[in-house]
């Protein structure tokens, strides 16, 4: 909608994680380096944890083009809410495998024998489970039972990447989850952005949308962005847009403090210092929307 006025080529502050506006921060970078070693070293499971809306999937969509152009076969599970027959048909669809997909069975047949031809090959083959906290205990169960599938000469047939919030890391506690916790060889986790992230990300997402140089955020309103978002990017991506579509409605060429306000007034964003209202927050859980990631806990909590 603001795109014309302010010059964009495409809207800098999308909500759906897009490889092609990636800021490499430091930890996402060695994220992303981490999902792909674990993938080449062929040693078993490999798990992406993090807070809500931190950027795990971006870096299975960043993943995903890279197993793309390295031509490795890959299945992607993005709805974890699933039963273990409807996690058998997704595997068998995404890899293209040539067996009825209602039959686990012939499912893992065909997964077998395609595993195999791919390593023979010299290739691997990838599992890639997003959202996996939500995964139902007998789901997981199989994950694990595939995580077997290997051959003495040509390692773990199939690599697979766990992602999801930290819920996951807490399951993969359980005692009847024990062995796949032993096989776990590698382990990233995504946190919130510093203060100094949070500027760059900004920056670097308006600069990919087309505008290099921005002037549209002064330093201390990023600054007042990266204290409410707390430095959860899909936060600040919601705060920018709206911030940005403010500034078109007003004919404005900068964005302001009490434009911050209001929106975060109409977000119902809550933030570690914020003052309080006469009368307290609604609720128990306080005023909190929705669509706003889930505030981390204060650092005295
Ligand atoms: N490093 C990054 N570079 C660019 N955009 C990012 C990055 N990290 C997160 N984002 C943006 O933040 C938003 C949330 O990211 P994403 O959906 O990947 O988070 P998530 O951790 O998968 O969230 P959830 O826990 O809800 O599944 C998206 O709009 C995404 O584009
Ligand atoms: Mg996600």
């Amino acid at each position: 909608m603001y795109n014309a006025f302010f010059g964009f080529r495409e809207n800098p502050f999308n909500l759906s994680p897009d490889p092609a506006f990636l800021y490499r921060s430091h930890q996402h970078d060695e994220a992303l380096a981490n999902l792909i070693y674990g993938v080449h070293s062929r040693k078993g499971f490999i798990v992406l944890s993090g807070e809500v809306g931190t950027g795990k999937t971006t870096m299975l969509e960043c993943l995903r083009d890279y197993l793309e152009a390295q031509y490795i076969e890959f299945a992607f599970i993005f709805n974890s809410r699933i039963s273990t027959d409807q996690f058998f048909e997704m595997i068998a669809y995404d890899l293209d495998l040539r067996c009825s997909h209602k039959s686990k069975t012939e499912v893992l047949f065909a997964l077998n024998h395609l595993l195999i031809q791919q390593a023979n090959q010299g290739r691997t083959t990838v599992l890639i489970v997003d959202e996996a906290h939500n995964l139902e205990w007998d789901v997981l169960e199989e994950i694990r039972l595939l995580g077997n599938l290997e051959n003495p000469r040509l390692g773990k047939l199939l690599q697979i990447i766990l992602a999801g919030q930290p819920e996951l890391d807490r399951k993969l506690d359980a005692p009847n989850l024990r062995q796949l916790k032993q096989r776990i060889v590698l382990r990233c986790s995504l946190s919130p952005f510093q203060p100094a992230d949070t500027d760059s990300y900004i920056r670097s997402r308006l600069e990919k949308a087309g505008m290099p140089d921005q002037t549209v955020f002064p330093p201390s309103l990023i600054r007042e962005i990266h204290t409410r978002s707390q430095g959860i990017p899909r936060v600040i991506n919601a705060i920018c847009d709206n911030l940005l579509l403010t500034c078109f409605a007003l004919e404005r060429r900068e964005a302001s403090l009490d434009m911050l306000e209001e929106i975060c007034r109409d977000m119902r964003l809550e933030w570690p210092g914020m003052p309080q209202p006469r009368g307290g927050v609604d609720g128990p859980f306080g005023a909190r929307g929705p669509e706003a990631a889930r505030p981390l806990p204060l650092p005295h909590e």
